[in-house]
């Protein structure tokens, strides 16, 4: 199977709403909920995806020629890029009842560690979807993120206990899904934390911990007060609240807020290597990219997520060469022309 016969599959697999398309731009499903599309206009997902190509990259040739070394270190795990698969929800609603969050799980957090990059699993109303996403990362010996729904403190404390009984190297909350139309008035109920709330709930998980869902300087101090280790900018790829910046355009500002304290994901948008080279010279350690991993399930199993990963890779790759860069930590500021 190669990329485009991947997509193909997926076309005739997924639901009504995707339409597999060639690129992942957030127009064809425009404001489609359920489906993979945004919130109200659902311009959001559009203008995420719109704000890295409008950025530039310098070229700079005139160097040693070697392979550029595109690995990355995540609370001691070595990963082969700076990529991680992203965490998505009930996959049969927006997807097609190809799958449920079950198998889609299962079979990323699999394929992801089998090529050498991770997941972040998705939470659901169904119990059973975070202690399968728990017992999928078990079985990958850790390699894998569960993120969990700001549920009420009981419903926490159950997940925690899943949580680390799958030696995960993190867990992740997407504070920002307050905002989701399926989630309000749900049993159990799930809403926003004040910093002190957040902070019992980081003591209670005992592992590193990553909010997901920030999109302004304040809200990472917020997070960096509250003691997470990670952030993750991010609009819930416009899922959550209409008409929002871009996370390429929050993202500078952002890191050079917090940048040196903590480790800084975005998603949103992010569709090819070039723009995971863009996304580290505005300020990330590592990008998230969601919606074509789900596209790569649909269309190819395990198989898609290695096709979708050595693509994002490669594409990485050749572009740290093309910029003179051997390695993701010299990726900088300077290498964009815009910014300059
Ligand atoms: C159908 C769908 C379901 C999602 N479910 C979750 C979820 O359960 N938890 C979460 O943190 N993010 C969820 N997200 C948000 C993604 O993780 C990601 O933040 C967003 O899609 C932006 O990345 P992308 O543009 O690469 O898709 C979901 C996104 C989609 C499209």
């Amino acid at each position: 199977m190669n990329y485009n016969e991947m997509l193909e599959n997926a076309r005739t697999r997924s639901g009504p709403y995707c339409k597999a398309c060639l690129v992942c731009n957030g127009r064809a499903c425009g404001s489609q909920m359920p489906g993979p599309g945004a919130k109200g206009c659902g311009d959001t997902a559009i203008r995420n995806f719109e704000a890295w190509k409008k950025l530039r990259i310098n070229m700079d040739t005139l160097n040693v020629n070697a392979a550029p070394d595109t690995s990355f270190r995540f609370f001691g795990h070595a990963m082969k890029y700076p990529i991680f698969a992203g965490p998505v929800g009930a996959v049969n609603l927006h997807y097609g009842d190809m799958l449920d969050d079950m198998r889609y799980n299962e079979i990323l957090v699999s394929a992801c560690a089998d090529a050498g990059i991770a997941a972040f699993t998705g939470d659901g109303t169904n119990p059973e979807v975070m202690r399968a996403a728990c017992r999928a990362i078990a079985y990958c010996g850790g390699n894998g993120i569960p993120t969990v729904k700001p549920w009420d403190e009981e419903t926490l404390r159950e997940k925690f206990a899943l949580v680390r009984d799958s030696s995960s190297f993190a867990v992740a909350m997407d504070i920002d899904a307050a905002g989701l139309p399926f989630l309000a008035d749900r049993n159990p109920p799930a809403g926003s934390k004040t910093v002190g709330e957040m902070a019992e709930i980081i003591r209670e998980a005992g592992k590193p911990f990553i909010i997901k869902g920030i999109m302004t300087v304040r809200g990472a101090h917020k997070a960096k007060e509250a003691g997470a280790s990670v952030i993750v900018v991010s609009n819930h790829g416009g899922r959550v609240l209409d008409q929002c910046p871009a996370t390429a355009e929050v993202l500078p500002a952002i890191a050079d807020a917090v940048g040196k304290d903590m480790m800084i994901l975005v998603d949103g948008g992010i569709r090819d290597g070039v723009d995971v080279f863009k996304a580290l010279a505005l300020g990330a350690d590592a990008v998230i990219v969601a919606r074509p991993y789900v596209t790569a399930v649909y269309g190819g199993a395990a198989e898609g997520v290695q096709l979708l990963t050595e693509k994002l890779g490669g594409e990485l790759r050749d572009t740290m060469k093309m910029c003179g860069v051997s390695r993701i930590e010299e990726i900088s500021r300077e290498q964009l022309f815009e910014l300059r």
